[in-house]
Order: structure tokens, then sequence, then C-alpha cells
């Protein structure tokens, strides 16, 4: 490890805004760019661009990854599907043996996925999809017992689905909630247009519930993550 460069005189304001404006976009392409994504990965995310979706970006798939790896994750679930970006990176991290558990409402969103999951090679015992409304499937899914949950699905939905993963979850485990930055719109108290709302009301409870040890990582749309006490 080597010593930290020397942190850069205060720039003026004026410029310091410029500096956010230019290094800061350059720093988070970086980021997104710094893992590369698996051929498979990427095929899954044409797909998902085709079918107008918007899966995890490379830098959150490479998040998720590393939790379901620091976790050793074996069993892992995921509202929303899509066409299974997210779900690949998380099958990467996870134990040769886990499962993931994947929820979507679209058939056709799951047939894509399954093609993905085929291509990369992921054996057919390894995944779990199960077809319908996250609301009505989640209660059904046992407590305590998943090491990471991650919801992708409805905005206006993710705080009851984060509610139910929290009971999901085992001690030490992890919930993870894509797009809690909510297209850049929840840092912004001006915008008050509902999903904006409910994720910033999530991030909130998250923040403030003492079950859970709390991140909001800016990566690709804003991952909340939080480790369940
Ligand atoms: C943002 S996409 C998920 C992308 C996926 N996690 C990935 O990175 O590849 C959201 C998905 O949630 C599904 N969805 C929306 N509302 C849902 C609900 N109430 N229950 C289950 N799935 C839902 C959509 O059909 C869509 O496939």
């Amino acid at each position: 490890m080597g010593s930290r460069p020397a942190r850069p005189s205060r720039p003026h304001a004026r410029s310091e805004e410029a500096v956010i404006a230019t290094d800061k976009v350059q720093s988070w392409v970086y980021t997104e760019e710094y893992c590369t994504e698996p051929e498979t990965v990427r095929d899954a995310r044409d797909r998902a661009e085709e079918l107008g979706i918007s899966a995890v970006s490379p830098g959150a798939g490479a998040a998720l990854r590393l939790l379901a790896a620091a976790l050793r994750a074996r069993a892992v679930a995921e509202v929303g599907t899509g066409t299974g970006v997210s779900g690949l990176w998380l099958l990467e991290g996870m134990a040769d043996d886990g499962v993931l558990t994947t929820i979507d409402v679209e058939v056709e969103h799951q047939r894509a996925a399954k093609e993905a999951f085929a291509a990369a090679g992921v054996r057919s015992t390894r995944t779990r999809t199960i077809s319908g409304r996250a609301l009505d499937v989640l209660p059904r899914l046992a407590d305590g017992a998943y090491d990471l949950v991650l919801v992708d699905g409805d905005p206006a939905e993710a705080a009851d689905c984060a509610d139910q993963a929290i009971r999901m979850l085992r001690t030490g485990g992890v919930l993870v909630v894509n797009e809690a930055l909510w297209h850049d719109r929840v840092a912004d108290p001006a915008r008050r247009d509902e999903d904006t709302v409910a994720m910033r009301e999530l991030g909130r409870r998250v923040r403030d519930d003492e079950r859970l040890l709390p991140a909001l990582l800016p990566v690709g749309g804003g991952l909340l993550t939080a480790v369940k006490r």
C-alpha cells in the first residue's frame, strides 16, 4: 500500500463546482468501468435494453457480486429478475451450491433471464424463478433464511418489499435496494414526485431502523445497503 497523494489545496468555490462537474463525473465513469462485465452479462444487458428494462449498472453489479462473495451467500432472494443482469452478478459471487430465488411479474422478462442463466452455464438447480407480484410472493418465503435480499422492482412497493426482506434475512444478512437515488432526484428536496418521495422515505427508514447498519453506496443508481444486526 503506497502513501495517499497530497490533498489538493482548497480551490475557490466556483472552480470547486467545476472540479465536481468534471473530475467527479470522470471518476464515476471510471468506477463503473473498473470491473469488466462478462460477455454473458453484457448480452443480458443488451436484451434488457431491447425490452426497455433498466438493469443494474456494471458498478452496482460488481458491488452485488462482492457482497454475495463476502457473505459466502448460499441463499439470495431478488425482487425484479429483469433479464438476469443482477442475477448473473450475484450468482458469480455466491457459493457454488448457492441458490438464487428471483421474482418477477413479467413472464417475458423471466424467460429472457432463464436464457441468460443457461448461456452463462448456470446449473438449473442454482436458480428458482417465481412468477408473480413481489408482495404476493415474498410473504411465502421463510423467516431468517436468506444471506442477501435485493429489492429492484416497483419503486412504489420498495418499502413493503424491504420490510419483507428484513424478516427474511438471517442475522448478519444484507438488504440491498437498487435505484435508491432514483434518477438523481432523491438528493434534491424540491423533487416531490411519488417514486422519488417513496425512495427518499425508504432511505430515511432504513437509516433510522435500529435493527440495521446502513450505508448508501453512490454506485449506479444508488445501492442502499444495510446489514441486519
Ligand atoms: C429494474 S427491473 C430489474 C432489473 C434486474 N434486477 C437486473 O438488474 O437485471 C424491474 C423488474 O421488476 C419487475 N417488476 C415490476 N413490478 C413488480 C412487482 N410488483 N412484482 C414483481 N416484479 C415486478 C419488472 O417486470 C422488471 O422486470
